[in-house]
């Protein structure tokens, strides 16, 4: 008996648990998940009260059908051994422009306010004092490029409070920008350029996903977005105009990074200012300022860096980036490098 009661009092308990840690997830102030429901923009916030709107209607729609039918099977039907009630009607005018304006209505309440979200969420010109960014999908990562000239990939910075314009472009195939609580998905196709306009309203790391099937690892073609207050994204901005980051002349093992990375086929497809040019694979200059390598994929560490460079298709099945096989010293040197480029 008390063995029951216990492990009843053990299931409550562990219940309380995760609603309580759902709870604290739900609130903490620096996760933010990957949801349409909290919305974090002006743009996500229409669409999220265009979805409640439209819902609103739907659910008002279905509780008079469920009534109807309620009436119809309970109240108006004949019951069994009852003969079946008589009409002379052969049609009833009444009905049936109830049922032709009716739908039409539903139709009205509806398209009405999603015509307007379409028309308010995509205006043709960038508002006024606009940030204008240049976003170029690739199999498999982010390219964003500022007016100023910075540029980053796969984690972009943005200031909170201040109209912001991406223009994107696709280097190679269709993908889609998606960034559930700064707004509505917008595809990145070939050829074209397409806009997203929005204005993020608060400060936080918001994280994005590439929503549009894209090949093996489109599941590994993420980023995220850091809104900034606009002090915070002017000296981000100043950090990655600046060139790389000097290495200390005590830090050999940096140097001696440098030196193998000058001299490998890295700078082939890598940009590191004043270094390499390489524009076929992310810019690498600020690299260490980075959060995550890989679009999002793995934390930057070192450990994580040696992997991505010397089993890439581990992380990333179909990535284009070739496995550099170096022995463990050289390995470390071009880490501690690439590691201190902030
Ligand atoms: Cu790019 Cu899916």
């Amino acid at each position: 008996m008390s063995g029951r009661g216990s492990k009843r009092y053990s299931i409550a308990a562990a219940a309380m648990q995760v609603a309580i840690g759902l709870t604290i997830a739900g609130c903490s102030a620096k996760e933010h998940p990957m949801t349409t429901l909290a919305p974090k923009s002006d743009l996500a916030q229409w669409i999220n009260s265009l979805f409640i709107e439209v819902t609103a209607w739907d659910a008002i729609i279905l509780a008079i059908v469920v009534f109807a039918f309620i009436l119809a099977v309970f109240v108006f039907s004949s019951r069994v051994g009852e003969a079946a009630p008589a009409s002379a009607a052969t049609s009833d005018l009444g009905l049936e422009i109830a049922w032709t304006l009716g739908p039409t209505l539903v139709l009205v309440m509806i398209s009405v306010p999603t015509i307007r979200t379409i028309f308010r969420s995509q205006p043709a010109v960038a508002p006024a004092g606009a940030l204008e960014i240049k976003v170029v999908a690739h199999q498999w990562w982010w390219e964003f490029a500022y007016p100023d000239g910075a540029k980053t990939s796969n984690e972009l910075h943005i200031p909170a409070n201040r109209p912001i314009r991406l223009s994107l472009e696709s280097g190679d195939i269709i993908h889609s920008f998606w960034v559930p609580q700064l707004g509505g998905k917008r595809d990145v196709v070939p050829g074209q350029i397409n806009e997203l306009t929005f204005i993020a309203t608060a400060p936080g790391m918001y994280p994005g996903q590439c929503a549009e099937f894209c090949g093996l690892s489109h599941a590994n073609m993420r980023f995220r977005v850091f809104v900034d207050s606009p002090d915070d994204f002017a000296k981000w901005d100043r950090a990655q105009l600046a060139g790389p980051a000097a290495i200390p002349a005590t830090d050999l093992l940096a140097s001696n990074g440098a030196k193998l990375f000058a001299n490998s086929p890295c700078t082939t497809c890598h940009m590191i200012q004043g270094v390499s040019k390489g524009y076929i694979g992310p810019d690498l200059t600020h690299f260490a300022s980075r959060t995550t390598l890989a679009a999002g994929v793995l934390k930057n560490t070192p450990e994580n860096v040696a992997k991505w460079i010397g089993k890439p298709q581990e992380t990333k099945p179909g990535a284009n980036m070739p496995a550099l096989l170096l022995p463990g010293p050289k390995m470390d040197a071009l880490v501690a490098y690439l590691e201190s480029l902030k």
